[in-house]
């Protein structure tokens, strides 16, 4: 039924190509006259995460003020094709945006004088300028500086971390290194690469103790994370780990409970409230994570507002050492014994209607609206 809604050429469908000629410079070079920015906003991506993509840049674009705001809609697909999207938002959230009535193949110019995609317009090159480009997206391919770079080069202002930062905090295990050089807890852990041996991972494992966790070092959404209570369980873990990652982390198991801080800014740092995630057992699986079945997310966090200050801070530094710009959240644990433990930074958190990021700035009084409006000018400014 969805097939054959879609494969026929609707009127709106139409009408959404037709938007093409609009966007692009006229052939004179002159463009048009509206003075709101365009902001080139990208959801999907190659990524296991690319199903929560979809549902953050449906939030995040149905939350742009279009007075100030032009989004320009660029689709990746999970096999990594981009595209100019034309369609309909809802397209977006019932992930059914890839079609050719609504899409034409679309680049980033790598000139740093033309800041502008570059799209196939009839037989010939499209040229659309933008003034930034907001990355909503998860994961590897996306949220790991790689699209981050591709806008770098191009000079174009990226709306979020830029290449280093976002490189650093996809990988857990040099994330972690750089925190504790700066004198901040992490758990102990190891990293074990596709050669090491199944003999050295057992022994690192029992120098770590059980129970522990085992996770590719860049990886997101908890996949191919297993909590291990014993050498038994090993083995498989590590190899579900290696599906995701060629570098995966055992982890010592903090006892407490999960923390985070939303962070945005570049200089100057605005801090959201403390969240606590409340686990009924085991841990935030990539399923429990977004059905929240046993598990639920407190804002503010049930602990002592002194304690809620050493955190939010504590996330303020963190989000320096790691070089973070625009925004990003940080995630840390509380330990059994009151110590803040740090976790990791989503340099792209989840930006759903339900997500964490947004509810903890909206807890210091900043609905999404002016969120999505603080980090584009932030980006422009920059
Ligand atoms: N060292 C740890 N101690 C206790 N729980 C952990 C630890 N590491 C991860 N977890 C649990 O696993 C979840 C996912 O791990 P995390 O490192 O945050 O990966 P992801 O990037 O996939 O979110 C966390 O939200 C937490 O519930
Ligand atoms: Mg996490």
């Amino acid at each position: 039924m969805e097939r054959k809604r879609l494969a026929q050429t609707s009127p709106a469908a139409s009408a959404a190509k037709d938007k093409i000629p609009q966007l692009c410079f006229s052939h004179d070079g002159s463009g048009e006259k509206n003075t709101a920015k365009r902001i080139a906003v990208l959801f999907g991506g190659c990524s296991p995460e690319y199903h929560v993509s979809l549902q953050s840049a449906y939030a995040v674009i149905s939350h742009m003020n279009t007075q100030k705001y032009i989004p320009i809609l660029i689709g990746i697909t999970r096999q990594g094709e981009w595209y100019l999207f034309c369609g309909d938002r809802e397209e977006i959230l019932s992930d059914t945006w890839h079609h050719p009535d609504f899409c034409v193949p679309v680049a980033v110019s790598p000139s740093r004088l033309e800041h502008a995609l570059l799209c196939c317009r009839d037989d010939e090159i499209g040229r659309i300028p933008i003034d930034a480009a907001f990355p909503v997206l998860h994961g590897k391919n996306g949220e790991d500086g790689t699209v981050q770079g591709i806008f770098e080069l191009a000079g174009i202002p990226i709306i979020g971390c830029g290449v280093l930062s976002s490189a650093l905090c996809m990988d857990k295990d040099r994330a972690h290194s750089l925190v504790k050089a700066a004198g901040i807890t992490v758990p102990r852990s190891c990293a074990l690469k596709k050669s090491t041996d199944a003999q050295t991972a057992l022994s690192s494992a029992e120098g770590i103790g059980y129970p522990l966790f085992v996770k590719p070092a860049k990886a997101g959404s908890s996949f191919g994370i297993t909590k291990v209570s014993d050498h038994s369980a090993l083995p498989d873990a590590v190899k579900l780990a290696f599906a995701y990652d060629d570098t995966v982390i055992l982890e010592e198991n903090i006892d407490g409970f999960e923390v985070g801080c939303a962070v945005m800014g570049n200089d100057a740092l605005t801090v959201g409230e403390v969240d606590e995630i409340e686990l009924a057992g085991g841990f935030l699986d990539h399923k429990e994570k977004y059905s929240l079945k046993t598990s639920a997310i407190h804002v503010p966090a049930r602990i002592s507002l002194e304690k809620r200050e050493q955190i939010r801070l504590t996330a303020q530094r963190i989000y320096r050492i790691l070089d973070c710009r625009g925004f990003a959240r940080v995630d840390m644990f509380l330990s059994a014994s009151g110590e803040i433990v740090f976790n990791e930074v989503n340099t792209i958190p989840g930006f759903t209607a339900h997500s964490r990021f947004p509810d903890m700035l909206k807890a210091v009084g900043i609905p999404f609206e002016q969120m999505v409006e603080t980090v584009i000018e932030q980006a422009l400014k920059a």
